[in-house]
């Protein structure tokens, strides 16, 4: 049978990265500490006491980066920029050599002929700010959209895709309710506030961009999602399912497309909102895509004694999991798209993130062969073309990661790259998966869409 793709000549082919996962040089040309650089230092809050000084040495290696993007045949890459090197105080002064970089990096990318996707915010906040308050507090969000306008003009010239914040639930729930991400606190009256906070800073961060950037932007924000299912047939699980769908997905998506936070989360949290009159507008700022970042379902049980949204993540037993434990389930992605199509009237949407970690093995004759993440990405890939088969406005789809890179809490152990990095040497290497995802883009633009 002749090969069929859904996905139309436009559509984008990319990977993407973060700075602080992959630059190193934490140190160079005036960047500033990261909140971070700091939670590294904290003992036990990284596997194996890992730091991201040195990462994948990508602030030196970019050339290589960007030749390895090409000779895969991506269409773009999506990568963040580090607030600490734009603006080393977090406002204020801005330090041109950090700019500098991101300049050279844009300009090559698109010698090369890929199209370059900016996050802006993609975890690492000026330690500077955090000591400010950090983003429970309101000025951090103004602060945000400051540093948003200097890149925006700085490299609005050329980029015309933007991102204001990468996964916004990681930096509020992960980050100050479980504590397992930086700044690493365990306050539920500051997660809320910082959520709040991020969705201010986004809604600040768009009108900032659309006056700074020369040409038309397209803006849009990402976040992390997963279909949610009971674990059971009981009242209390069905409950607990409807709490998690708020926590992971409601609370990230109501707001920004205009319907306020939803009310049962309000109640379930029991926080009073840091809004002001005007906020939910600035919040809901007309966007131009929304970014879907997918890894896996939940199946929740009520887990009344635990925090907030009181339901917890259970395993599926027999169920196939990554070297992250994270089920493998590609139905999900599918079906999270056709939501965010049906249920949110989403206009375009990108799979900003999808991969998965092995434990890859470098073979004896130096090549790394990852066959489940081959196939992880064949499926998933499989899962986008059903969704848009079924009308989901998906206009392209990024495999997370290009190199093996930090994993926040982590540290280096899981690996989520298509091509490998070996740490000691910085060697480049690309896996199977990453021949793999080259041939299907080929194969993708060849084939006729149907
Ligand atoms: O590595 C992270 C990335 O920074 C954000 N999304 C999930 C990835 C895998 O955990």
């Amino acid at each position: 049978m002749q090969p069929q793709s859904a996905f139309g000549p436009g559509f984008v082919w990319g990977v993407a990265t973060s700075a602080y996962q992959i630059e190193g040089a934490v140190s160079e040309d005036g960047r500033s500490p990261s909140i971070w650089d700091t939670f590294c230092r904290v003992p036990g809050a990284v596997d194996g006491g890992d730091t991201g000084d040195v990462a994948c040495d990508h602030y030196h290696r970019w050339p290589e980066d960007v030749e390895l993007m090409r000779r895969l045949g991506v269409d773009a890459y999506r990568f963040s920029v580090a607030w600490p090197r734009v603006i080393p105080d977090g406002s204020g002064e801005v330090n041109p050599r950090g700019l500098a970089f991101y300049d050279r990096l844009v300009d090559a990318l698109l010698e090369a002929g890929i199209r370059p996707f900016v996050t802006l915010y993609h975890w690492d906040l000026p330690q500077a700010l955090q000591d400010r308050g950090g983003w429970p507090s309101r000025e951090t969000a103004l602060r945000f959209a400051e540093y948003a306008a200097v890149v925006a003009a700085a490299l609005g010239d050329r980029v015309t895709d933007w991102t204001t914040l990468n996964e916004p639930l990681c930096s509020s729930w992960i980050g100050h309710l479980e504590g397992r991400m930086a700044p690493g606190w365990t306050d539920l009256t500051a997660a809320v506030r910082a959520s709040c906070h991020l969705h201010l800073g986004h809604g600040l961060a768009v009108q900032a961009i659309r006056a700074a950037a020369r040409s038309a932007p397209s803006v849009g924000i990402v976040n992390n999602l997963s279909t949610c299912e009971p674990a059971t047939g009981s009242d209390e699980d069905h409950a607990a399912t409807r709490r998690m769908d708020g926590h992971v997905n409601r609370w990230w998506l109501d707001p920004v497309m205009g319907r306020g936070y939803p009310e049962d989360m309000v109640e379930v949290y029991g926080v009073d909102l840091p809004i002001r009159e005007g906020d939910l507008e600035t919040i809901a700022a007309p966007l131009d895509y929304l970014g879907l970042n997918y890894y896996f379902r939940q199946i929740v049980a009520d887990d009344p004694t635990g925090p907030a949204p009181y339901a917890r993540q259970v395993p599926v037993p027999g169920a196939p999991v990554t070297g992250m434990d994270w089920e493998v389930n590609a139905d999900g992605l599918e079906r999270l798209l056709l939501r965010l199509t049906r249920e949110y009237g989403a206009g375009r949407l990108y799979v900003t993130e999808n991969g998965s970690a092995w434990p890859d093995a470098v073979g004896p004759d130096g090549t790394v062969d990852d066959p489940e993440r081959a196939a992880y990405l064949e499926d998933h890939i499989a899962a986008c073309a059903r969704a848009v088969r079924q009308g989901a406005p998906l206009a392209g789809y990024f495999a997370w990661s290009l190199l093996d890179n930090f994993e926040w809490a982590y540290g280096y152990d899981k690996r989520f790259g298509l091509v490998h990095v070996d740490y000691a040497t910085q060697a480049r290497t690309v896996k199977t998966s990453g021949h793999r995802y080259a041939a299907l883009i080929r194969d993708h633009r060849r084939a006729p869409v149907v």
